[in-house]
């Protein structure tokens, strides 16, 4: 009996405090430099105490930039405040709100860092950008697919390369330091920013994050070399599952879960190496996450023994006093979140926290150890950037691009093709209504068919997407998803009637133009196929809150007139986060999700759908299809029962629309022979798995092959299951390889009510594809992990 098991366990360990996230217990999770730290505290014992806060503060450039001109301009007096007077360390965001030139951005950024050099007794500032799916903020700059495309390639390359090029592209622009990536688990469809993640699963954001801070960081945290930038993880914690599904509102979720779902992609990527992190805006069951001592510095600095550094979100020192009412001031709140362990306050248009802070310190409310140990942080961060080495930037501009030959080139343009590619996932596809045949006819239409800005999203050029269009037809190189099709095909065999238009209203985005959906359906007269492309228009965190899911009427109603007319409709879906498409879906032949491929996701989604190139995405979150009734894949054995006899039926049935891991290809595979290297195992060992994966179809294709293991019986309640590896293959027309994946025993171990991980004896399910196996541990054991 596993209790019985359990039980013993806990006697011969007497009284086990939950100790796991004690400093001690942990390697530092950032190997420390000698030089890096000789250099921080040579810089650290000649600061001031007003330099000291002064870096602990960022603004953003609104605080310096001159307001009305045409063309960006820096303006003196308020230079004069932010770097002569409060000395303030790090500086965010975008000229003007819109993506830069290099040249706009050297000018910039080489100019405040002489200037804060000069005034912050030899430091310069960091300059933090959020670089979303590439360097997003730079003008010509590659955009790639976002986070959540990513996920469902479940291709770990795909992550990694794409900050690699996305740090190459920001440096060009002397930018050191990018908010990204996001980790927080999207596990609420609702959340506007579900694109923004690596879809609902832990292991597979945790993944995928630890890959994008390797390709932003490069192998060395200490030495981060001039192609790359320093990470910072976002937004810490739990942010993508707000009860109510919007922006910045309150989680509701045991320490103990979050323990073991949502603190672990952030751990993960702490022990890789990163280098800083953003706290979450909102709060967990009334604790805000900005004044968490446990969060921060309990799990956090000291459980994972990290030097790195914490950065709050936007204004987030100011909510806890304005928005949350934890504090009666705003100095009450600085002196909670400074002494819960923020080092640095995004604060971001007011010098006021320099003044504040400085009072309670004096008043010692603050300590000096608390300052000093934010402060080395931020330096540490500065150092290991390489910001004190000024070959880094302080070089003339011409120098600068010749040091970066390959931003914006063809080379980057076609690796993002071929990510995009992997990245949109086939979900039907009856009487094989795709690929397109040859010379067929199409008909291309809905209000995403022709639109940069629904095809890429939010982090666009601008903050909401809303200038893509105007920013991609200026740069003149790139394809909507109807301008792919019209060049892959031939004008002439492809139509464009949208028949619904977005309105693009700045921050309501998804307001539709008066419909004209009989254009759209006298079109469809004489085409072989109809392309129906509908979803959301962009947008980014509280802008994009709704309070349905349901795609809108609009759109459904195009779906259903066009169905109507007898014609194959395949329905694109290019949007951030699932809409309800349950009345439309029967309608239609095939249906794909896009998600937001971005500018390459036109040309990538033509090679798709006429089989040049070979969908291999899946879905990395459950697609529901009743806005009453989210899931995820891991979902606890009482929320899908069978009917029950006797008098009483207590049956609960899971109904969604697509299952997380949901995704077609044109060929098919054929899974055999699963097998674990060990049928019994213990707590600490590794047990490895094999499975054969053949291609039974008559094209290739690379296909990701998900591991998934359950815990049949646990003292909590488990989940059904978990996904513990994955890897994709490719494999031509009959060909066949074996797949081997290891796991760490270790890894299968829950969170206990005490905190700590627990490993039970019992029997486990490993299932790859349609074959599954059972194992056994066979001892109940507390493990680090
Ligand atoms: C967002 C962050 C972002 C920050 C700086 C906030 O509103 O939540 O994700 O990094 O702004 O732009």
């Amino acid at each position: 009996m596993k209790w019985k098991a359990f039980a013993a366990v806990i006697a011969i360990m007497g009284l086990t405090a939950s100790c796991q996230n004690r400093q001690s217990s942990h390697q530092p999770s950032i190997p420390s430099d000698k030089d890096v730290e000789s250099q921080v505290e040579k810089i650290l014992s000649r600061l001031t105490l007003e330099e000291k806060i002064g870096q602990m503060c960022e603004l953003t450039i609104d605080a310096i930039q001159a307001m009305g001109q045409e063309g960006f301009q820096l303006d003196e007096e308020k230079l004069k405040l932010v770097f002569d007077t409060c000395k303030v360390g790090s500086i965010l965001n975008v000229p003007l709100g819109m993506a830069s030139t290099p040249e706009v951005w050297y000018n910039l950024i080489h100019t405040i860092n002489l200037r804060s050099e000069e005034q912050c007794n030899g430091v310069p500032q960091i300059y933090g950008v959020d670089q979303i799916h590439g360097a997003s903020y730079c003008w010509g700059a590659t955009f790639f697919p976002q986070e959540i495309n990513q996920a469902a390639s479940f291709n770990r390359a795909i992550p990694y390369r794409v900050n690699e090029i996305a740090a190459y592209e920001s440096r060009a622009c002397l930018i050191p330091w990018v908010y990204s990536p996001v980790m927080d688990l999207g596990r609420n469809p609702a959340w506007p920013r579900m694109w923004e993640s690596y879809g609902e699963d832990s292991y597979l954001n945790a993944e995928m994050a630890v890959q994008a801070v390797k390709g932003y960081q490069g192998d060395d945290p200490n030495h981060i070399d001039a192609n790359h930038v320093a990470a910072c993880l976002k937004h810490y914690m739990a942010y993508g599952v707000a009860l109510s599904g919007k922006d910045r509102t309150p989680s509701y979720i045991p320490d103990r879960e979050l323990k073991e779902k949502y603190f672990e992609p952030f751990k993960r990527c702490v022990e890789a190496g990163a280098l800083s992190l953003m706290v979450n805006s909102g709060n967990n069951s009334g604790e805000p996450f900005h004044a968490s001592h446990k969060f921060l510095t309990e799990w956090l600095k000291e459980g994972l023994n990290w030097d790195g550094m914490i950065v709050t979100d936007w204004a987030d020192i100011e909510n806890l006093y304005s928005r949350d009412h934890v504090a009666a001031s705003k100095k009450e709140a600085i002196e909670m979140a400074i002494n819960a362990g923020i080092d640095m306050s995004m604060d971001p248009y007011n010098v006021n926290f320099c003044r504040l802070l400085k009072e309670s310190v004096d008043e010692g409310k603050v300590s000096m150890d608390r300052i000093n140990d934010a402060v080395r942080r931020i330096l540490r961060l500065k150092v290991r950037v390489g910001l004190f080495d000024k070959n880094t930037w302080d070089v003339s501009f011409a120098e600068l691009q010749k040091q970066y030959p390959d931003y914006g080139s063809e080379k980057f343009d076609q690796e993002a093709t071929r990510m995009a590619e992997e990245t949109m996932v086939l979900l039907k596809n009856e009487n094989e209504v795709l690929p397109l045949k040859p010379g067929a006819k199409i008909l291309v239409t809905g209000p995403n068919a022709n639109s940069f800005q629904a095809q890429n999203g939010g982090w666009s050029y601008n903050w909401q997407g809303t200038r893509a269009d105007e920013a991609c037809v200026a740069i003149g190189k790139y394809h909507t998803f109807y301008q792919a099709l019209a060049e892959k095909l031939g004008a002439e065999n492809v139509k464009l009637v949208e028949g619904i238009t977005y309105q693009n209203v700045y921050s309501k985005s998804e307001l539709e133009n008066e419909p004209n959906i009989p254009a759209a359906v006298a079109a469809a007269r004489g085409v072989d196929v109809i392309l129906a492309f509908v979803g959301e228009n962009s947008y980014a965190e509280t802008p994009g809150n709704i309070n349905d899911l349901t795609l809108s009427q609009n759109q459904q109603n195009l779906v259903k007139a066009l169905a109507a007319t007898g014609k194959p409709v395949v329905m694109v879906l290019n949007e951030g986060r699932p809409r309800i498409i349950r009345e439309i879906e029967p309608l239609c032949q095939g249906v794909i999700d896009a998600f937001l491929p971005g500018n390459y996701g036109g040309d990538a989604l033509a090679n798709l759908l006429i089989g040049e190139a070979n969908f291999s995405a899946k879905m990395p979150f459950t697609y529901p299809k009743y806005v009453n009734s989210f899931a995820t894949y891991d979902y606890k054995p009482c929320e899908n029962v069978a009917t029950m006899d006797g008098a009483y039926n207590y049956d609960a049935v899971m109904d969604v629309q697509y299952p997380f891991g949901a995704g077609l290809s044109y060929t098919t595979y054929a899974y055999s022979n699963l097998k674990a290297d060990k049928e019994e195992f213990l707590p600490g060992d590794e047990i490895t798995f094999s499975v054969d994966v053949k291609n039974t179809g008559n094209v290739a294709g690379s296909e990701p092959v998900l591991l998934f293991i359950s815990d049949m019986v646990a003292t909590l309640t488990p989940d059904v299951k978990r996904l513990r590896g994955f890897e994709k293959v490719s494999l031509q027309p009959g060909e066949s390889t074996t797949v081997s994946m290891t796991v760490k025993a270790n890894d299968l171990a829950f969170v206990d009510n005490d905190g700590d991980w627990l490993l039970e004896e019992g029997d486990f399910r490993a299932a790859i594809g349609d074959q599954h196996i059972t194992f056994r541990c066979n001892a109940t054991k507390k493990v680090l992990r």
